[in-house]
Parts: structure tokens; C-alpha cells; sequence
């Protein structure tokens, strides 16, 4: 693995262990977003940067036993932690990145991505490549448990103008990249938008 994803690898291996101590309430957050999303049994669902993968057990069940649920994430620390956590029973484990995912075109029926967008130094190559591995008509969530707000200031800055999650940007990036958006909330306590595979 090559270029930018070193320091990417670096600031969440670094992570990797205790992150889901750090944020104890999002479970809901997360159970709300995937419902949105309208994943239905026997979807086929990846989880593009599921870290330890809190999403998997709603995404797992959303699925259904006639689903599949695939989570792909750059740090192997973070993929060894949900190992740890026993989400390789629930979702294959695959270490990859966004920008060149290891998967057929038109694979998934539902795609998730929480916490991603903004750390894809390319970010509509990222989204370009997620519509590539998505079937026609798949749903897209991308989400953040945690307000755009908040977050930059539990990272110690403000929100800076050029977020790329702000609108009109983050519609005009998902529909240059194969995407039509549905659905933005870009709320206090939360960032979702739905879009859907053109
Ligand atoms: C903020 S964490 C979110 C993890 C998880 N989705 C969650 O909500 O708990 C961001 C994750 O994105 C992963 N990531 C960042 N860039 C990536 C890329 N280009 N390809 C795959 N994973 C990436 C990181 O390794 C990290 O696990």
C-alpha cells in the first residue's frame, strides 16, 4: 500500500485499541443510520472503512442470515481489533482501500462509510470508486455519529469553509461520481447523507 493511507495507517493504528471506549453512545446513532440506509435481508453490504467495525452487528442483522456483509478498512489495527471483538463472525475482514477496493463491478447493494469521506485525500476518486463496486440502484450512507461542528472541535479547530461534507460540495462530489443524493442531515448531533447508484 502506497502514498498518503502511511499516515492515515499511522494516526488510527495508534487508535485502534480503546476506540470504542472513547465513543460508548453511538450505538443507537449507528442503528438509526443503517435503518435509513434500508438495508434489507439478503442485501449484499460493505462497510467501506469499518475500523473495528461498530456498524457490523446492524449492518449483519439488517442482512440477514441470506445477506453478506463485508467490511474493508486501510489499518490493520483496526481490523485486528474487530477481529478481537468477534466481528470476523459477523462480516469477511478485508484489508483494502477505498480508492481501489478489491471487488468486481456492480458487488454491493448497500454501501455504509462512517467516518471516511473526510480522510480521502481523494475524495471524489473514493466515492467514484464506491459507485463502481455498487449495482445500479445500490443505496450509499455516508455518515458520522457526531456532528460536522463537534467534531471539529473535539479535534481542537473550527469547521473550515472548505469541509468537504458541506453542502452544495459533498452532492456535487457524489454526482460527479455516480451517485444522485437523496438525503442530507446535517444535523448537531449527527452527518448523514443518503445517496443512490445512478
Ligand atoms: C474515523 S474512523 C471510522 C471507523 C469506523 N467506520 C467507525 O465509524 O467506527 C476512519 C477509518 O477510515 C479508515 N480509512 C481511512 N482512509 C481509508 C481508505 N482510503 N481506505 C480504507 N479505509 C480507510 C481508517 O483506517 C479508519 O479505520
Amino acid at each position: 500500500m502506497s502514498g498518503p493511507d502511511r499516515d492515515t495507517q499511522a494516526f488510527f493504528g495508534a487508535r485502534a485499541a480503546g476506540w470504542e471506549e472513547r465513543f460508548p453512545d453511538d450505538g443507537p446513532r449507528f442503528a438509526r443510520a443503517v435503518a435509513e440506509l434500508g438495508v434489507r435481508p439478503g442485501d449484499v453490504v460493505l462497510d467501506a472503512a469499518c475500523g473495528t467495525g461498530r456498524a457490523l452487528p446492524v449492518l449483519r442483522e439488517a442482512a440477514g442470515p441470506a445477506g453478506t456483509v463485508v467490511g474493508v478498512d486501510v489499518t490493520a489495527e483496526m481490523l485486528a481489533e474487530a477481529v478481537h471483538r468477534g466481528r470476523g463472525g459477523l462480516a469477511g475482514l478485508v484489508r483494502g482501500d477505498v480508492g481501489a477496493l478489491p471487488f468486481a463491478d456492480g458487488t454491493f447493494t448497500a454501501v455504509f462509510a462512517a467516518g471516511l469521506v473526510s480522510h480521502l485525500d481523494e475524495p471524489e476518486a473514493g466515492l467514484r470508486e464506491l459507485a463502481r463496486v455498487a449495482a445500479h440502484g445500490a443505496g450509499l450512507a455516508l455518515f458520522s455519529p457526531i456532528g460536522r461542528v463537534a467534531l471539529a472541535r473535539r479535534h481542537g479547530h473550527e469547521l473550515r469553509p472548505d469541509d468537504v461534507r458541506g453542502q452544495p460540495r459533498i452532492s456535487a462530489l457524489l454526482s460527479r461520481a455516480g451517485w444522485t443524493t437523496t438525503l442530507v442531515d446535517d444535523a448537531e448531533d449527527r452527518w448523514l447523507v443518503l445517496a443512490v447508484r445512478q
